[in-house]
């Protein structure tokens, strides 16, 4: 008893911190105290990391973005110094509805998916095929130019809804304003060997050389199971077993390609005055 009490003494004594030591390690208190300081431990790592890696994954994020831009047009070769490479686009921030580049952004900032969020930079859609919801009223565009500085093609991204997820991808379009050069997305969530297959080589093969609009300047590109009996230069085959992915795709470069997309600045690349 009196054992007891002589610790008891020492014990109180100590002062809390002494008091918390001399507790048996696989005391309650202790287990509690060991377990939340290793979460602060964790998780200043964790967030440490996060900080310390945000600039290279930006980097990582551009240099994604210039590749696929680089793809599209045709000019990706592995192993290349890709920043070299993509110096050959004149990048540009286009307004839809005059189809006319401008120079109230910087396209080197300027941020498609930001824009169109800001309801200061984006109208919304109440007719809306592409299932887009805002369309930004601007839009970065990579311009590529011959020898002479005439515009060789025009690199455009489009976006939209697909059957599970919103595509996003690039199209490129020679200087006539009409024919594809290619056609790819670069992030969807498609499922892997039926909508997915938008990402196979031999699919994406059958846009280049397609034309956007028909003789009125009317938007005719289509995706169909059968080709029809006239118009193949306006046709692309579906993928089997994925017709909703296709009919979204299909939906998507109609509405990029229509008036309320990149047709007014086609239109002008078409006349020369871009
Ligand atoms: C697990 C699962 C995933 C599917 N993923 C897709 C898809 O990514 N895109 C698509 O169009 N259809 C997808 N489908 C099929 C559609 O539900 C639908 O059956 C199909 O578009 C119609 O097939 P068809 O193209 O042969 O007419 C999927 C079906 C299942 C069961």
């Amino acid at each position: 008893m009196s054992d007891q009490r002589e610790t008891l003494t020492a014990n109180t004594q100590k002062g809390p911190i002494g008091r918390f030591l001399a507790l048996p390690a696989d005391s309650t208190p202790k287990t509690i105290f060991v377990a939340v300081v290793l979460c602060l431990v964790a998780s200043m790592v964790v967030s440490l990391a996060a900080v310390s890696l945000r600039p290279l994954q930006q980097q990582n994020a551009l240099r994604n973005q210039q590749i696929n831009i680089l793809q599209v047009a045709g000019l990706y070769e592995p192993g290349q110094d890709v920043a070299k490479a993509f110096a050959v686009f004149e990048p540009g921030v286009l307004e839809l509805e005059t189809g006319r580049l401008t120079d109230k952004f910087d396209p080197a900032t300027f941020d498609n998916r930001a824009a169109a969020k800001d309801p200061e930079l984006s109208v919304a859609l109440t007719d809306d095929p592409a299932s887009i919801v805002r369309q930004a009223r601007f839009v970065s565009v990579y311009i590529l130019r011959d020898a002479n500085g005439a515009v060789d093609k025009v690199i455009l991204p489009i976006h939209g809804y697909g059957l599970w997820s919103t595509l996003y991808g690039y199209v490129a379009i020679e200087a006539d304003g009409s024919t594809i050069y290619g056609l790819q997305f670069y992030q969807h969530a498609e499922t892997p060997g039926l909508g997915g297959e938008v990402d196979n080589p031999r699919w994406r093969a059958q846009w280049s050389g397609k034309s956007i609009y028909n003789d009125a300047g009317d938007v005719a590109i289509t995706i169909s199971r059968m080709a029809p009996p006239r118009g193949q230069e306006h046709h692309i085959d579906a993928i089997s077993g994925a017709t909703l992915t296709g009919r979204g795709v299909e939906n998507l470069v109609r509405f990029w390609m229509g008036d309320r997309g990149y047709a007014p600045f086609l239109a002008n690349v078409r006349a020369g005055e871009i």
